[in-house]
């Protein structure tokens, strides 16, 4: 049996439809840059989430720099973020000119840990603290970083919040939804995402509506008035098709998760008992699964024999941030960040999508006991 990490082309199927009719409207209209798709889109998402304005941009990378930037984050400042996540995250940082200043995470929840961030706040140089302008936890795997004590931090220190929601569309803290924490909110649309479009795309949320104007500005070239350029921007527009395949997807979120939170509860019953362990759930969070991420002392052997099995599982993230070559200059070394170290050495993500039918479900979790003997 040939099972994918992700099956794109079944949850096409379940909704063509609809898409087809999405794709068709914005074609007929011939309007593919912004329009009215995309301002709708970004009303929707933002009332999804919580969110007061909403401003959609070509990536999730896009977000994440138009949205410190709008925040005046740039050269010489310095961004608290987690050395466990995707690349795009510090890579942001690092393109404003600003620079990563990594704490560690929780050994359990994989998201940054606020007692690091403390740590790293009081014993950082009074030259270095004064240019530490913001935090951007990444709510990791589809769950939310533990945004109280994250917010109460910021507050103390008088730092912005950039989340980084590119896994977590939809994913809960205390009630309150992803995105709806910080001065901003940073989403993916990559396919492969909880809500994945076409190709490319991004969305920025907040509540501020001052900030978006101005995002909506940088977005285009700095621009407010056509033809007028205020500052130098950027060209990161999400385009109509992708808005529109998105505004059907954004419907079908919801059941989709509820879906996800099903299978991997049957996951975590199988495993459990196996000595692996399953990702462990804040009892403030509600998680999206963006990823089913299991650790094992044996994590490459059950990963080379699901593969031979024909499972898809992957590692998400092998090499953490600060052990990256182009880091080499932020000074860190190997033993800097043991927890973010040792998950990187032991987490395994498992296929988990809704449509994945009971019976590949059940060879998953068999397959698994196999490998263990059971
Ligand atoms: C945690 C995280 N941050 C940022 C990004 C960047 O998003 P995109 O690929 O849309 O640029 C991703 C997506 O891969 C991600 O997983």
């Amino acid at each position: 049996m040939d099972i994918p990490l992700l099956d794109l082309k079944a949850q096409y199927k379940s909704i063509k439809n609809k898409i087809d009719d999405a794709l068709m409207r914005v074609v007929e209209s011939q309007y593919f840059v912004l329009s009215q798709e995309v301002e709708s889109l970004e009303k929707e998402v933002a009332d999804y989430c919580g969110a007061l304005y909403g401003a959609g941009v070509a990536s999730g990378t896009d977000a994440l720099i138009l949205a410190m930037r709008a925040l005046g984050i740039g050269e010489g400042d310095f961004v608290i973020t987690s050395p466990f996540t995707f690349f795009a995250t510090s890579e942001s940082i690092s393109l404003l000119g600003a620079r990563p200043l990594f704490a560690d995470i929780d050994a359990e929840t994989y998201n940054i840990d606020p007692n690091k961030i403390i740590k790293l706040l009081q014993s950082a140089d009074i030259n270095v603290r004064s240019r530490i302008k913001a935090i951007v936890p990444v709510h990791l795997y589809g769950q939310c970083a533990d945004m109280d004590a994250i917010t109460e931090i910021a507050e103390q220190f008088h730092l912005k919040i950039v989340e980084d929601c590119a896994q977590a569309m939809g994913a809960m803290y205390k009630g309150k939804k992803a995105g709806s924490f910080g001065s901003a909110g940073a989403f993916s649309f990559f396919p492969s995402k909880n809500l994945g479009a076409f190709g490319d795309g991004g969305i920025i949320l907040s509540q501020d509506e001052a900030f978006i104007r101005k995002v909506k500005e940088l977005r285009v070239h700095g621009s407010r008035e056509m033809y007028i350029h205020e500052e130098i921007g950027y060209n990161s527009r999400l385009d109509s098709l992708q808005a529109a395949i998105l505004r059907v997807k954004l419907l079908e979120l919801d059941s989709w998760l509820e879906r996800k939170r099903v299978i991997a509860d049957k996951y975590d019953k199988a495993f459990t008992p196996l000595g692996i362990l399953p990702p462990k759930v804040d009892e403030n969070n509600v998680h999206t699964y963006h990823q089913y991420t299991i650790r094992l002392e044996d994590r490459d052997e059950l990963m080379q024999y699901l593969n031979r099995k024909g499972i898809s599982a992957r590692v998400y993230y092998p090499v953490p941030l600060h052990l990256q070559p182009c880091y080499k200059n932020l000074g860190y070394s190997i033993g800097s960040f043991p927890i973010s170290e040792t998950a990187a050495e032991h987490v395994l993500s498992l296929p988990v999508y809704p449509e994945l039918s009971e019976d590949k479900i059940d060879y998953i979790i068999q397959t698994v006991k196999s490998f263990f003997g059971s």
